[in-house]
């Protein structure tokens, strides 16, 4: 058994290697196809390439990777061994956390269903920094805090209701996350914050935004910091005093997917200034969190299919690989692009190829533009996603009895790791309930 646990290494410097057309043909022979492929260099280069776009922020800088977009473990221990945080959003994933050696103390914690016994489990396992985005969230925190007497460092999340350009938009519109600044009814960030800051069993923290994911118009951050720094000037003339420890413009960075993207250090020329004076304004040295989930696993992996068929079809070629959108869901979803090529590629015979995956679904068409390299499909080539890391291997399905395909890793010292193995489809059998059949 090959252990899996990875070693802090140097980041600097780091290039993200490219892997080669015969580690595809090596790795598909061995572990069969489909199956992701995760650099684990690129992994760590991102963090750092975060923290350098925001190196002229006057205060503290903290990157907290948001664990959803890829919860694998080594994807974790790697996190882990970086010493980022982690933006959580439910028990099992702050399970997965302390079993890959993470720390409580490193979680920031933003639930969407904010219920009692939710903030009783996590202040227990040992959360001491949580985002609340409703009245009820926070009077149950507030409760929590009391019973297991943990006094919960707090951030209001607000909602600062900016236009976002983005895949998917979380603020204009979308009152399911946060708070509303000012409002008639007791959710909004104002009552919240005036309850925190009268509550002993609590300590007030921060403040925390997220506007959307794959923003390309960074504009929105300058926006939302603009609107919170009014609100937290005018909250002061109202409830007193209060400091502002942390703020944390939430997830949003985008990967390229093949496009010229806003990189962190175009977010950070944008937005340090601002920061930087409200530094002063606010008269608080206060520290930066930017969440990531994207933007630190997309690059990282690969997803490697064979074609297996192929068909005309009046002017189009189609081409049939072995994977489909119970592997890449986001391509049936919201029609999202992967870069995609065939390896080894060949020259573009003149029919439009049409990329389609082995599932009984019209929706099974991958969604390819002119940057994608199909040219050269044949039967038993093997066909390469790239920017496959994020929002893809945890959304996994089983339509059509598929067993999830395995995850490999190149460590940093350049061996290929099996960090999650192919599921086999006896268990899949099981926990589809083959076991609950009457004998
Ligand atoms: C609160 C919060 N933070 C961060 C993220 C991560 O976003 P991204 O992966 O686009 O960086 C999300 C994604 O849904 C989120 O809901």
């Amino acid at each position: 058994m090959v252990d899996t646990r990875t070693q802090p290494v140097s980041r600097t410097g780091a290039a993200a290697p490219r892997f080669s057309d015969s580690d595809f043909y090596r790795l598909a022979d061995t572990y069969g196809t489909p199956y992701y492929l995760v650099d684990e260099a690129t992994l760590r280069k991102k963090v750092g390439e975060v923290e350098q776009g925001f190196s002229e922020f006057r205060g503290a800088f903290r990157v907290a990777y948001s664990v959803k977009a890829n919860f694998n473990p080594s994807v974790i221990r790697t996190f882990v061994s970086e010493g980022i945080m982690f933006d959580l959003t439910a028990p099992a994933e702050l399970q997965f956390i302390l079993k890959c050696g993470g720390s409580a103390q490193n979680v920031l914690y933003t639930s969407i269903t904010e219920t009692l016994a939710e903030y009783e489990t996590i202040l227990k396992m040992g959360v001491d920094r949580v985002v609340v985005a409703s009245y009820n969230g926070a009077a149950n925190l507030i409760e929590a805090a009391a019973k297991t007497g943990v006094k919960a460092r707090v951030m209001v999340r607000v909602n600062p209701e900016v236009h976002v350009h983005a895949e998917l938009r979380g603020s204009m519109g979308h009152g399911k996350f946060g708070l509303q600044f000012e409002g008639t009814s007791q959710d909004t960030a104002h009552s919240v914050l005036k309850k925190i800051l009268t509550s002993p069993a609590v300590a007030f923290e921060g403040f925390h935004f997220h506007l959307g994911s794959q923003v390309e118009d960074p504009s929105c951050y300058s926006e939302a910091l603009e609107k919170l720094e009014s609100f937290v000037l005018q909250s002061r003339r109202t409830l007193g005093d209060f400091e502002v420890n942390t703020v944390d413009i939430g997830g949003g960075l985008p990967s390229p997917y093949g496009r010229k993207v806003p990189s962190p250090k175009d977010l950070g020329g944008r937005i340090v200034g601002q920061l930087n004076s409200m530094v002063e304004s606010m008269g608080k040295r206060f520290t930066l969190v930017a969440e990531s989930g994207r933007y630190l696993t997309a690059e990282s992996t690969v997803l490697v299919c064979r074609i297996v068929n192929v068909k005309n079809f009046g002017e189009n070629r189609y081409v049939y690989v072995d994977a489909g959108y119970h592997v890449l869901l986001d391509a049936a979803l919201l029609r999202h692009e992967y870069p995609v090529e065939v390896v080894p590629g060949g020259r573009q015979a003149g029919h439009k190829t049409v990329l389609v995956g082995r599932l009984c679904d019209p929706l099974d068409v991958f969604p390819t533009s002119s940057r994608s390299k199909l040219g050269g499909a044949e039967v038993g080539k093997l066909v390469v996603f790239r920017e496959a890391g994020a929002y893809s291997i945890v959304l996994n399905m089983p339509f059509h009895s598929q067993p999830r395909p395995p995850v490999l890793m190149r460590n940093a010292q350049g061996d290929y790791l099996v960090v999650r193995k192919r599921q086999d489809l006896e268990a899949l059998f099981m926990e589809e309930g083959g076991d609950c059949l009457p004998s």
